[in-house]
């Protein structure tokens, strides 16, 4: 039996209580559990409608408010972190399952089939959905990313949607993931990146199962809405940019650099069906996010350009006068990424502004020259990028081991 929790701030409530309904309904399901931000109306919705969907139910719901836990922006970390507290401190249950709240496509199979992961071994099951190729720009351009370039040869980048909020986990996972600084800190949009990172960093089997009806919630605008994200998604890499897995660094030789750097079982379901409305939706306001690059500069971010390789800062600039962004093409954001890596400071606004510049050309780049061409052909074309970023950094990686080998041979000889 398991509990299933639904995060949630202000949506609309018929559509939060039809979630928790559908849980609810689950004959597997011990117990659901809302946690709010605070007592606005969503909240008191809830607190109005859930008596009767238990009685009608007669399952255990429960509704409360997140704890202030992390350091961060008390945001969804909390949230989630709040559900591990409960779900360890208040149940005995086996499975703790999280689904984003808002989804109006949810159904009883999304539970039964990560349910279903979970009974034949897998202690770690995560949801992944078909989504439109100019969707999930974070995902691809920041989390998977840096995934690769940071940990090529582990099984991070590998994973279809690490950002994903719909996931289970075994109570062992959970005692772990509770117990880590990392996690717990993290009260806003890195939390995500942190169950990710972590799960895979402990060496839990992790099976990727695909819902082909998709995720369908609210649409975003311009890509500032996704700018708090972006600024916190990074932040979240840029903390967990010196960590090595322990095996790697027990184990640095070239021969077993595929197995021990972080590589997990880690199976995914095939993506059978891909529905009509993701070849044709558009993820963000194209028109509207090309005017963002103008807006907004100061002097300190023309200085903080000068970190930058001198066609990121030229391109860049170029904005002042009107749109330019073809200039972020792969290469140029690998390494737009590392110095990034190395300078941004998260809690600095024009860091945060620069980013979200140099994140939205890359977005922009992208959507022009490669997802015009279509689904299937932007597709194969972000999976071979993480492959091309992958492969860059374990070259490197390889270099520099065997760079190190030669330096210790010459000083025993
Ligand atoms: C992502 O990149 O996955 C975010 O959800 C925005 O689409």
């Amino acid at each position: 039996m398991c509990l299933v929790v639904f995060p949630f701030k202000k949506e609309n409530p018929q559509v939060v209580l039809n979630n928790v309904k559908i849980a609810a309904e689950h004959p597997r399901v011990e117990e659901v559990l809302c946690v709010g931000v605070e007592k606005e109306e969503t909240y008191r919705s809830l607190e109005q409608n859930i008596p009767t969907v238990k009685m009608e139910t007669n399952t255990e719901i429960n509704l409360i408010l997140q704890e202030r836990l992390g350091n961060k922006r008390p945001g969804k970390g909390d949230g989630m972190n709040t559900a591990l507290k409960y779900f360890l401190e208040e149940t005995d249950l086996e499975r703790i399952l999280f689904f984003d709240s808002d989804i109006t496509t949810f159904a009883p199979h999304w539970i039964t089939k990560a349910l279903e992961g979970a009974d034949i071994g897998y202690p770690v099951v995560r949801h992944y959905f078909p989504r439109a190729s100019t969707d999930a720009m974070i995902t691809w351009m920041i989390t998977k990313t840096g995934f690769a370039l940071l940990w090529p040869t582990s099984e991070l980048p590998w994973i279809e949607q690490p950002l994903g909020g719909e996931l289970l986990m075994h109570r062992s996972v959970v005692e772990k993931l509770f117990k880590e600084e990392d996690v717990i800190s993290r009260s806003d949009w890195g939390i995500d990146t942190m169950y990710t990172f972590y799960s895979v960093m402990y060496g839990f089997p992790m099976l990727e199962i695909y819902i082909s009806e998709g995720k369908l919630h609210k649409l975003y605008g311009k890509l500032t809405d996704l700018k708090t994200m972006l600024v916190e998604c990074f932040d979240t890499i840029q903390s967990l940019k010196d960590k090595t897995f322990s095996l790697m660094s027990k184990n640095s030789s070239m021969e077993n650099l595929s197995v021990c750097n972080g590589g997990i079982v880690h199976r995914a379901e095939h993506p059978h069906e891909v529905p009509a409305d993701v070849f044709e939706k558009i993820g963000f306001d194209i028109e509207g996010s090309m005017t963002l690059l103008m807006e907004n500069w100061t002097s300190k971010m023309e200085e903080l350009l000068d970190l930058f390789p001198r066609r990121v800062r030229d391109g860049l600039l170029a904005n002042k006068k009107g749109p330019s962004f073809s200039f972020m093409d792969e290469h140029t954001w690998r390494e737009t990424y590392f110095v990034l890596l190395e300078h941004f400071d998260a809690t600095d606004e024009d860091w945060q502004e620069l980013i979200f510049k140099l994140w939205t050309s890359r977005v922009l780049c992208y959507t022009t020259t490669i997802a015009l061409r279509g689904y299937y052909f932007a597709m194969r074309y972000l999976y071979s990028m993480i492959d091309r970023y992958m492969n860059y950094s374990a070259r490197q990686i390889i270099k520099k081991i065997k760079r190190a080998k030669k330096d210790e041979n010459n000083s025993s000889t």
